[in-house]
């Protein structure tokens, strides 16, 4: 016990170093303040107004949010942004078909002409951020209720953002830092018109697939190219064949100096969502429910997913970018489990609440302020978990099933018909749900999704309280699902693009009792009755609770150690990590280096594995050491790790070196660190990024689109 304690105490200390080492994603602007000191002493040979400006070009300018969840660099002035495939991957999809079939043998541009529209994909970029806290909370006063507080909060974010962006073609967005006690603005630009330019074969931009996801060693060549678009005065504007290629403020200096052990390097991008700061509890709930419930659920929709891709190119093209998704997820929870297990996080959160309580009880009005907070977490995290466990499995389970997802979307439609709309909005309701319709089909396997409702829904009903299950399911139960799903798929209409087309076009108001009598239907309505009923208020109650408590929580933190340096947790905003090139050692005996190569995709070439099929062309350059500029000791850089503290939103960052050139693009951590969103580990985490020169030679040479090469500003000693 002793040992243990002891062991605590030193964790607990250099925890508290770690974060002078590379832990921590930083606000760009804020950077002079706090970190550049630190970067500088580290190599960084840049000014912080390099880096983050408002009033000149800086390389914040060359950093945009792509999609709704990546990152991409702009790497010439006419609007060509990098990013990685697997951020691409849905565009790239959406143009691909078994004729032709992008996915699997990649995409090349060779003028701009051939670039692809990609309906609905953005990109945005940050025209400055400012600390509206004062301005946000000067409503609020310590008597108001939660419910008061959201309110005064919502309505001066709306007057700020409103004063931001009146006039202009900006849009603005308030976001809450530290839990909500503190708020920034954001001012950006969006551009909606964003052309695939290149991607590279699957056997390149997704090698070593869903195996190697998460992993080191990896080879995977994972960036994609795209254009932005913009009017002629390089403002926003919807696709248009007038607009012209984006003229940036900043485009990415390309080096192809290579990387060494120890080079400093940093991130720029969108790391979307961490929590460092949560109590023992919440991590509990965490890894002890949430992802290990996830994780199951998952596994067994994997199963049935693979089974189907491993069955024809069809199917694999229909369900290759959905399983990819799943089990991106899944493998990443499951490391986060490992590695919270092996740091002990959960025991040295105690051990720090611990240290908290004394620090509160050797202070009256510490007493007063916080005497209840940690007993109030633990019961809200206890009564949420239960409640927390049935929406996973609603979500994992019930809704995996993708005809009751399909179904769902037919509630306005019905909706629509009750509240006696007006012809018009009903006929427009009609064509939305047309136009989904062939996309939704494109990608859609009856027999495929009839055996995950039989799987999944089997789970739910057998690991999931009495109490949250739907009456219908109770019903329909007979050993198992099997017999319900056989009469399900056969009446429904959601079960194939035909029914749904002669059912909508034939629409009637009195059609209207086909969508609710409708088996899917009725299903979709058990499961969202039941949320509503018995999981919806307290839920939301519970995490709006747990919202106040964590904001106080925050603060008593930092309150109780001044002395450190708090990075506030990601939230998709801007954000800066550093930290070197740099080896690790995965488990006892076994050392892994910085980079791996051409060579090692060699070593990896299996034709009978799917994930490991070498294209052709790759083998023959490789065969000819045919390497151009981009070579490297008779072979080329394909990945690199770093210590760069990364998140899921960090995919496609750029990554730079000390003068801020573009040596690589992230884009994947590895297995033993990903529980970094939780608790960063200096000697296990690291990010992984593609080395640039592998990109430019996929381009130049495999691809040969050298014209876009041209384009780019490549620095090379
Ligand atoms: N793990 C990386 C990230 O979280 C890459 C995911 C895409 N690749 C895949 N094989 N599923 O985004
Ligand atoms: N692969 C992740 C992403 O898509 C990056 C990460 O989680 O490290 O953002």
């Amino acid at each position: 016990m002793f040992r243990k304690i002891l062991l605590i105490s030193i964790l607990l200390v250099v925890n508290h170093l770690i974060l002078f080492a590379d832990e921590g994603m930083w606000i760009p602007a804020l950077l002079g303040k706090y970190r550049l000191a630190d970067m500088q002493a580290k190599g960084l040979r840049l000014s912080a107004e390099d880096i983050y400006c408002v009033n000149q070009a800086s390389l914040k300018d060359a950093v945009c949010l792509f999609g709704g969840g990546c990152t991409a660099g702009v790497i010439s002035d006419k609007g060509l942004v990098i990013t990685n495939h697997h951020c691409g991957y849905g565009s790239i999809q959406d143009h691909s078909s078994p004729e032709h079939d992008y996915l699997t043998d990649g995409y090349w541009a060779m003028s701009r002409d051939e670039e692809l529209i990609n309906k609905g994909l953005t990109v945005s970029f940050l025209v400055r951020m400012e600390d509206v806290t004062a301005k946000v909370l000067a409503g609020v006063t310590p008597a108001m209720t939660e419910t008061e507080r959201e309110k005064a909060i919502s309505k001066a974010i709306a007057e700020i953002t409103r004063a931001a962006t009146e006039g202009t073609s900006y849009s603005a967005s308030v976001k809450p830092f530290y839990y909500g006690n503190e708020f920034y603005l954001f001012i950006t630009l969006v551009y909606t018109d964003v052309r695939l330019v290149g991607a590279p074969p699957s056997g390149i931009g997704k090698f070593g697939g869903d195996t190697d996801n998460w992993m080191w060693p990896r080879h995977t060549g994972d960036f994609s190219l795209f254009r932005i678009y913009a009017d002629a005065n390089n403002n926003p504007a919807p696709y248009s064949v007038s607009n012209v290629p984006y003229r940036p403020a900043k485009s990415l200096m390309i080096s192809l100096k290579g990387v060494k052990k120890d080079d400093f390097t940093f991130v720029y991008g969108y790391p979307a969502q961490t929590q460092e700061y949560i109590t023992s509890y919440a991590a509990g709930m965490l890894s002890g429910t949430s992802d290990l419930n996830k994780v199951k659920l998952r596994q067994k929709i994997l199963d049935i997913m693979d089974d189907a891709i491993n069955q024809n190119s069809d199917l694999r093209i229909r369900y290759s970018a959905k399983a990819a998704g799943i089990a991106n997820g899944w493998k990443k929870w499951m490391g986060e489990m490992n590695g919270l297990r092996r740091l002990s996080t959960i025991e040295k959160k105690k051990s720090f609440e611990n240290e908290f309580t004394k620090w509160v009880n050797s202070d009256q009005e510490r007493v007063r302020q916080y005497g209840h907070l940690l007993g109030d977490l633990k019961a809200a995290y206890d009564e949420l978990t239960p409640y927390s466990k049935a929406r996973d499995y609603i979500n994992e389970a019930a809704y995996q099933v993708e005809i009751l997802r399909f179904a769902r979307n037919f509630t306005s439609l019905a909706d629509l018909v009750k509240k006696n709309a007006q012809d018009d909005v009903i006929a427009a309701e009609i064509k939305r749900l047309k136009d989904e319709c062939h996309a939704y089909f494109k990608d859609y396997d009856k027999e495929t999704d009839q055996k995950l409702f039989t799987a999944l829904l089997g789970m739910y009903y057998d690991d999931v309280e009495l109490r949250f299950r739907p009456a219908l399911l109770d019903k329909k139960y007979r050993n198992g699902f099997s017999s319900y799903a056989v009469e399900l798929y056969s009446k429904s209409i959601f079960v194939s693009e035909e029914r749904v087309i002669a059912f909508l076009s034939g629409f009637k108001r009195s059609s209207a009792k086909k969508i609710i009598r409708d088996p899917a239907y009725l299903l979709y309505q058990g499961f969202a009755e039941m949320y509503d009923k018995n999981i919806r208020s307290h839920y939301e109650e519970l995490t709006r609770k747990i919202l106040a408590l964590n904001r106080i929580w925050m603060k008593a933190q930092m309150e109780m150690q001044p002395e450190k340096e708090f990075y506030p947790d990601a939230n998709q905003t801007l954000r800066i990590a550093y930290g070197k090139v740099s080896n690790y050692s995965p488990r006892d005996a076994v050392q892994y280096s910085y980079l791996t190569t051409l060579s090692g995709i060699m070593e990896k070439d299996d034709p009978s594995v799917y994930d490991y099929h070498v294209p052709e062309k790759l083998k023959v350059l490789y065969k000819n050491n045919d390497f151009g500029k981009y070579g490297e000791q008779g072979d080329i850089p394909v990945c690199f790790l770093a210590a760069d503290h990364t998140s899921g939103g960090n995919s496609g960052s750029p990554v730079m070196d000390a003068d801020g050139r573009l040596i690589g693009i992230n884009f994947d951590r590895n297995w033993e660190g990903t529980m970094s969103d939780v608790e960063y580990d200096a000697s296990m985490c690291r990010n992984i990024v593609l080395d640039i020169r592998y990109a430019l030679f996929i381009i130049d040479k495999f691809a040969g689109a050298d014209y876009l090469v041209r384009e780019m500003n490549i620095y090379n000693p």
